[in-house]
C-alpha cells in the first residue's frame, strides 16, 4: 500500500464508553471486537511516524500528518505492513529516538461501511472515542464530513469533550505511568514562586534531578537591561554544575501560566548538554502537569558534546 490515504476524523474524551457502545450499535454500527495496540512514536523531522504492534493483526508502520485542531480534521497517512516488527523497532529507535509509547485497548466498530469508531482505553490517559471516515480516492471530502457530523449527533458527542492532538502528545517516551518525581515538581513550583520577573511578570521555576538522586532548582532572573535576563532552566543547570554536575535524568519546568510553558530554544540547547534524548521533561503549572515530553521531541537533529569528541 504505497498511496497516501485520507481520513476525516474527530477525537473526544468519552466519559461513558458503555453508553457510547450502545448508541453505536443502535445506530447500526458493526462490532469488530477488541484490539490490543502498542504504538511507538519516533522523533522524526516531519509529521509523525509510529510503529503499531497489534493483537490480533500484526504490525504496521504508519506515517501521517495532520493539523492539531479539536474539531473534525483531515489526516493524510501512509501504511506499510511489517512482517517482523522487532528489528524494525530497534532500527528506527536507534536512528531517530523514541518520543512516546502509547498502549491501548481498542474496541473497533464500523458504521456506514467506511467510518471507523474507536472506543479507546489508553493506559495512563483514560477513555476516548475516535471517529474516522476513510475517504475514497479523489473525494472532495464532503461525503466524509457529512458522515462524521451525522455520527457525532448519533453518539451525542459534546463540544467540550473534543480533544486535539495525538495520544502521544500527552505521554512520555517510557509509556504511561511516568508521573514526575513529587519533590522535583514541588521544587520547580517553589522556585517559580521566588522568580525575579518584574518586567515580564512571567515567573518560571525549573528543577532537574540526576540519576543518583540529587535535585537542583532555579528561577528566571530578569534585569533592567532586558537582554541580560536568565531563564529558569539556565539557573537550575548552574545550580547542578555548582552542586557537582552529572547527567540529568528528569526535568520539571513550572509556570503559573494559562499557556503551556515550554523551554525556549536556547534552554533546549542548554538542557541538551546534560540530558539524554529520552529523559522525561514535565511541563507544569501550579495545579497539574500539562504535558510530558523529551528533548528528542523538543530538539530533533540536535548538536551535542559527542559531536566534538
Ligand atoms: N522563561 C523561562 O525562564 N523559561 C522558559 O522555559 C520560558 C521563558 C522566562 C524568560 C523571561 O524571564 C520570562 O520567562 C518571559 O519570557
Amino acid at each position: 500500500m504505497t498511496e497516501r490515504r485520507r481520513n476525516v476524523e474527530l477525537k473526544a474524551h468519552d466519559p461513558d464508553p458503555a453508553r457510547t457502545l450502545e448508541r453505536g450499535l443502535a445506530a447500526g454500527a458493526q462490532d469488530h471486537g477488541v484490539l490490543l495496540q502498542r504504538d511507538t512514536y519516533f522523533a522524526v523531522a516531519r509529521g509523525r511516524l509510529k510503529l503499531r504492534e497489534q493483537e490480533p493483526g500484526g504490525a504496521t508502520l504508519i506515517a501521517y500528518e495532520r493539523p492539531d485542531s479539536a474539531s473534525e480534521r483531515v489526516s493524510g497517512y501512509r501504511l506499510a505492513a511489517v512482517a517482523e516488527s522487532a528489528p524494525l523497532l530497534a532500527a528506527l529507535s536507534a536512528a531517530n529516538g523514541v518520543s512516546a509509547r502509547v498502549d491501548k485497548r481498542r474496541r473497533l466498530l464500523i458504521w456506514d461501511d467506511t467510518v471507523r469508531i474507536h472506543l479507546d482505553e489508553v493506559s495512563g490517559l483514560g477513555s476516548f472515542l475516535e471517529l474516522e471516515a476513510v475517504a475514497s480516492p479523489g473525494s472532495d471530502l464532503s461525503r466524509e464530513r457529512g458522515q462524521i457530523a451525522r455520527l457525532r449527533e448519533l453518539l451525542e458527542i459534546a463540544d467540550d469533550a473534543l480533544r486535539e492532538g495525538s495520544y502521544a502528545d500527552a505521554l512520555p517516551a517510557g509509556g504511561a505511568a511516568a508521573a514526575p518525581d513529587a519533590e522535583l515538581l514541588a521544587m520547580a513550583r517553589e522556585a517559580a514562586g521566588r522568580a525575579y520577573a518584574p518586567y515580564s511578570e512571567f515567573p518560571v521555576g525549573a528543577a532537574v534531578r540526576t540519576a543518583d538522586g540529587r535535585r537542583y532548582a532555579g528561577a528566571n532572573v530578569e534585569n533592567a537591561a532586558y537582554p541580560q535576563g536568565q531563564c529558569a532552566e539556565a539557573s537550575a543547570i548552574g545550580a547542578l554544575v555548582a552542586g557537582g554536575g552529572g547527567a540529568i535524568a528528569e526535568v520539571v519546568v513550572a509556570a503559573p501560566s494559562r499557556e503551556l510553558c515550554t523551554p525556549c530554544g536556547g534552554c533546549r540547547q542548554r538542557l541538551r548538554e546534560f540530558t539524554p534524548g529520552d529523559a522525561p521533561i514535565h511541563l507544569a503549572d501550579l495545579e497539574r502537569v500539562r504535558r510530558t515530553t523529551t528533548l528528542a521531541e523538543l530538539l530533533p537533529l540536535s548538536f551535542g558534546p559527542e559531536h566534538l569528541a
